[in-house]
């Protein structure tokens, strides 16, 4: 009796806080509500945990309901069976800190990634197995999937962390866009896929299952989709809810490559639209893009940033006005939730890509208002009313009567971020360095590694990905009266290494990378060989492994041949072929094992003629931490490429000198029309990345830290310095009739640089009169209501700035404060 009561009561107590997560075909329900859920990827280990609540809380403040990761897997078990939840890889406190934050969770275990992750985010001894190929019906394959999904999923259910469970996860994914690259897998893909929706099934989450870009998912499977636009998008079965797991805010970057932008304008209306063709989930990829540190960014040549223009920046810095713009949204959508996910869908067509959509329910009705033409504005008549709806842009009126928001009208302020210099106490100028040089002379001068194989091996064969680095090296003989003795040849490569370092004999010959998109070439050097014993070493380095298309896995890396040299005996050519020598192996730098990067290092370093310009070569300073909280970054310029650490930690690999091409950078982008990853680039001529964050976490705040440096290619250190990224200026530029609120972000307003009201021309920073202004001194009243606070909000009138004549066009404010 008494147990069954304690039963009883256990029961009782472990349900209470249940949350059931079901679906219908229009949407998401919770504890059988229907919900407009926004939702926003921010992935764990791009971050910190110190920096999590923060970003978690700024995810809510900007109206989100849920935040989204993935689980890296090759993160978590780097090695077979061992696994690492440690600091920033503590995936439960990640989960529990969005729980805190009152948000939901949407876990996609995959476990395979993308996400211009390393692999992906398999490991390489998963590829090293005997027998493998990765997402399709391979045995060896499945059980290490089911292996790892089940480990992550008994994870969470131990710290009760499902819905289900009364946890804030509400829906979780097995796969990732697989749909995409099924073809190839014929059969064994369409049985694969079925097989991965009951091995989730038979996981008993209690939440639903989704499938992104999946069009033949098993039911109960939600199949989902992702992209620049998914208002197009339909389900494959009636009961399920139209769903967007992917919509990206920005794009990644390559070395090499642009600073990618997605306007704000076309964000906002790709959200809109979904949400008037019946769209009731939509989660931001990314909504805190991060960074790639130490060797986790995929590719190969993903940068180490991994901001994504996401309306919160690399640093957590909010993104403005993207994160603004698309906080008012989200708070227009949620007023409409009941109508949005039960009202009766009703839409006229006005031709030339213009529609009206009405939701309409018993107590009311909500309205959107699309225009998809991209040069011309609509006028909308409806209800006795007439809308101009401008070209590419959705109006949203929660009452059908009045505009309560466009996608293309901002009313929140653009932030211009600044890079400050460190204004630490004894902070000299330029940082004073000590160096060492990698040690080289076995590889170099005596060819010889860990192993040896009479075949050239892929690199992650060998490497296992415990490093970026491998040795290849052999050697060749030439007797006196050999025809290649003395000669100038030319050793020729077929390479598929990320970088390759090449020396013969001790002497660097020459270096190469891919480009343009393309990631085999050949290196063809000339070579004079001695007679007598060649050393030929050749340094591979990989810089992220693929991460994405069918059969990824066994897309080459490193070198691969075939390895000639080759050259002409009088008319003779000559080839000697050097794939099936003797090559020794050897993974990793001895730096890096005897760990140069930490700072108790006992290894001595010099501070003597501190050279420029040298391959190989380590570099260490020290430097107090910037004072306050801004994020700091480390500025590189001048370096070439290498691996940086702060005090240890790994902060990603550097390349500034990648400096991206000339061409492609618009001068002028324009929002209207479809959104592509080569529309609205900057950044062109310039270092593809020259700041690295260096997160408030690793630095000591009192005392010294350390920077070290391992330079691959050769750079000038003198230049690098540590800086703050703070809000610099923020600018409006908005109609009359509206609010604004300029705001300094806890920093204040010190001075009005620009303001007029009438038809101002130009852009934040480069602000211009126009041909209609107020001839009220617009500034003063400006500096008057701002300056001195950290914030002030504005009503943009004409009591408040006069009513100068613009021959009848709408009259805008524009301004200009700095921080
Ligand atoms: C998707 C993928 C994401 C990410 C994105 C591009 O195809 O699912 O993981 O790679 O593309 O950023």
């Amino acid at each position: 009796m008494v147990s069954l009561r304690f039963l009883l009561c256990f029961l009782f107590v472990s349900n209470v806080y249940a949350t059931i997560v079901s679906h219908d075909g229009r949407a998401i329900t919770i504890d059988g509500h229907r919900r407009v859920l926004l939702s926003g990827s921010i992935h764990y280990p791009r971050s910190t945990p110190e920096m999590w609540p923060d970003l978690i809380k700024k995810s809510k403040e900007g109206g989100l309901d849920a935040i989204e990761t993935y689980v890296f897997w090759n993160a978590h078990e780097p090695t077979r069976r061992q696994y690492d939840f440690s600091g920033k890889l503590d995936l439960i406190r990640f989960l529990k800190t969005i729980q805190d934050e009152g948000l939901y969770g949407v876990l996609r275990i995959g476990p395979y990634a993308c996400a211009e992750w390393n692999y992906g985010g398999f490991p390489v001894w998963l590829h090293n197995m005997p027998g493998m190929v990765f997402r399709t019906t391979n045995k060896a394959f499945m059980d290490e999937m089911q292996n790892f999904t089940t480990m992550i999923v008994d994870m969470v259910k131990k710290e009760n962390l499902f819905a289900s469970q009364g946890g804030p996860i509400i829906l979780a994914q097995i796969e990732n866009e697989y749909g995409n690259v099924m073809g190839p897998y014929g059969e064994s893909g369409k049985a694969y896929i079925k097989w991965c929706a009951n091995m989730a099934q038979s996981l008993d989450v209690g939440v639903p299952w989704i499938m992104c870009q999946q069009n033949d998912a098993p039911q109960p499977m939600l199949n989902t989709c992702n992209g620049f636009y998914c208002d197009n998008f339909v389900p494959n079965n009636p009961n399920t809810p139209k769903m967007w797991t992917e919509n990206w805010t920005g794009w990644f970057k390559q070395w090499g490559g642009k600073n990618p932008h997605r306007t704000t304008e076309d964000v906002a209306f790709s959200v809109a639209r979904f949400f008037q063709r019946g769209g009731t989930f939509n989660n931001y990829y990314m909504y805190h893009g991060g960074t790639n540190f130490d060797r986790t960014a995929g590719g190969p040549y993903i940068t180490t940033s991994y901001d994504y223009d996401a309306p919160l920046d690399e640093y957590g810095n909010l993104n403005q006005p993207k994160y603004g713009h698309l906080k008012q949204l989200h708070d227009v959508l949620h007023s409409m939730e009941r109508t949005l996910t039960y009202g009766n869908i009703s839409t006229i067509e006005f031709g030339n890509s213009a529609s009206a959509t009405i939701y309409k329910t018993e107590e009311g009705s909500s309205c959107f208002f699309g225009n998809g033409n991209e040069k011309s504005d609509a006028t909308i008549s409806f209800q006795g009313e007439s809308y101009v709806v401008p070209a590419w842009s959705v109006t949203i009126l929660p009452d059908c009567k009045n505009e309560a928001y466009n996608t293309a009208k901002i009313t929140t302020q653009t932030s211009m971020m600044v890079k400050k210099p460190n204004e630490a106490e004894d902070t000299p100028s330029t940082l004073k360095w000590s160096w060492r040089p990698e040690n080289m002379d076995n590889f170099l001068l005596k060819g010889k590694g860990e192993s040896t194989q009479t075949q050239l091996f892929d690199q992650k064969v060998v490497t296992n990905d415990q490093s970026d680095y491998l040795w290849y090296m052999t050697t060749v003989k030439f007797k006196k009266r050999d025809p290649f003795s003395g000669k100038n040849m030319s050793l020729r490569v077929n390479s598929t290494a990320h970088v390759l370092h090449a020396f013969v004999n001790g002497k660097h010959i020459g270096s190469q990378h891919a480009e343009n998109g393309k990631f085999n070439y050949v290196f063809e050097k000339d070579v004079k060989f001695k007679s007598g014993r060649n050393v030929i070493a050749l340094l591979s380095i990989t810089v992220g492994l693929a991460n994405y298309g069918a059969f990824f896995e066994s897309k080459p890396a490193g070198i691969t041949g075939p390895i000639f040299i080759t050259g002409r005996n009088g008319d003779e050519t000559i080839v000697k072929d050097l794939s099936a020598h003797k090559w020794s192996y050897k993974t990793g730098l001895i730096g890096f094992e005897s760990q140069l990067f930490r700072t108790e290092s006992m290894s001595k370093w010099s501070v003597e003629s501190v050279p420029f310009n040298r391959t190989m070569t380590w570099y260490k300073t020290t430097f107090k931490s910037p004072l306050g909280n801004d994020p700091v970054v480390v500025d590189l310029m001048g370096l070439g490429k290498g691996t940086a650490w702060v005090n240890g930690n790994n902060i990603g690999r550097y390349w500034p000198a990648f400096i991206s091409s000339e061409n492609g950078c618009d001068a002028k982008c324009n929002y209207r029309g479809a959104y592509h990853a080569e529309k609205c680039l900057t950044n062109c001529g310039e270092p593809t990345q020259r700041w690295y964050h260096v997160p408030r976490s690793f630095l000591n705040a009192e005392g010294d830290n350390t920077l070290v440096l391992f330079e691959e290619m050769g750079g000038n250190p003198s230049l690098v310095s540590f800086q703050t990224t703070r809000v610099g200026s923020v600018c409006a530029n908005v109609y009359e009739k509206n609010i604004i609120e300029l705001s300094c972000d806890r920093k204040q307003i010190s001075a009005i640089k620009f303001a007029s009201f009438g038809n101002p021309d130009g852009d934040c920073g480069s602000f211009v009169k126009g041909t209609c202004e107020s001839s009220n001194n617009t500034v003063d009243i400006l500096t008057q209501e701002c300056v001195g606070k950290e914030k002030c909000s504005i009503d943009v009138s004409k009591e408040k700035f006069g009513a100068p004549d613009c021959s009848g066009a709408a009259r805008r404010l524009a301004v200009e404060a700095i921080c």
